[in-house]
């Protein structure tokens, strides 16, 4: 027996076509769920910990009022960017470099992290955070500027990762230029995608959380996309762009 209560929630699917019923409608059912104590929450987020650099470019996020992922998330983008062999990897929301090295730490000894923020003092710390680390400049490409005026002038499927962290009510259209910018099998992560709970419950309906839902909605439909929703921090969506055949 888990030592924790279960609790019990309600899941909707959509049920299949029978013959007295062509018409398949949603289903709904309860479910059980079991969800990890706060130790083990704990325990897992902080399994992979982090050293004096990634704690000091935390620090400074704290300072400036900058919201980084978590180690947990950290450690799902670095393994991520190794899994991937990441030789190009496009960032929007640089902050102050939490993610950044996290993803640079994944990536070939000669890879690229483009990385987009509207605000140049949170790349300033940023590069500190890297230049910190040793990563010599020419792996970190900060560009300041607004992601949807900045990624359009990024070259076509030539990343292998697009990570987001920007502005949530963008998050659609950051999905539109990431599959323009992944090559195929490339991956999309997005942060926040249980937006602190508020995703899940229906209630919820301010700009944010909506442009998340329906982003969630997006990714969900659409067959070229191989998507997993990781509850690791506050969420992190992730979707692999399929090879398509072609002709
Ligand atoms: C949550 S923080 C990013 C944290 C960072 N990814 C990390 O985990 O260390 C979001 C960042 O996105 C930037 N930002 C907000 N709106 C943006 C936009 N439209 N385009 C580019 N950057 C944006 C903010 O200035 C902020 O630095």
């Amino acid at each position: 027996m888990f030592p924790w209560p279960a609790v019990t929630a309600v899941r909707s699917r959509l049920g299949s076509a029978t013959a007295g019923d062509p018409v398949p409608h949603r289903i709904e059912e309860a479910v059980i769920v079991t969800p990890p104590s706060a130790a083990s929450w704990t325990h897992a987020e902080e399994y992979v910990g982090e050293d004096e650099i990634l704690a000091k470019a935390r620090a400074r996020a704290e300072e400036v009022g900058v919201v980084a992922i978590g180690s947990g998330g950290g450690a799902a983008l670095r393994f991520l960017a190794s899994v991937l062999d990441a030789r190009a990897v496009v960032e929007i929301g640089t902050g102050t470099g939490v993610s950044g090295l996290w993803m640079l730490r994944g990536m070939r000894p000669d890879g690229v992290l483009t990385s987009v923020d509207t605000e140049a003092e949170h790349q300033r710390l940023a590069k500190e955070a890297f230049t910190e680390a040793g990563v010599p400049p020419q792996r970190a490409r900060l560009i300041p500027g607004a992601a949807l005026e900045v990624l359009p002038r990024l070259t076509d499927g030539h990343y292998d990762l697009v990570f987001a962290d920007g502005d949530k009510q963008e998050y659609p259209e950051y999905l539109a230029e990431a599959l323009r910018l992944l090559r195929p099998g490339g991956v999309v992560a997005f942060d926040n995608a249980l937006w602190h709970d508020r995703v899940a419950d229906p209630a919820q309906r301010d700009p944010d959380t909506t442009a998340i839902r329906e982003l969630s909605r997006i990714v969900g439909e659409d067959d070229a996309l191989v998507p997993v929703l990781l509850p690791v921090g506050d969420g992190l969506l992730l979707a692999k762009k399929v090879w398509v055949p072609e002709g």
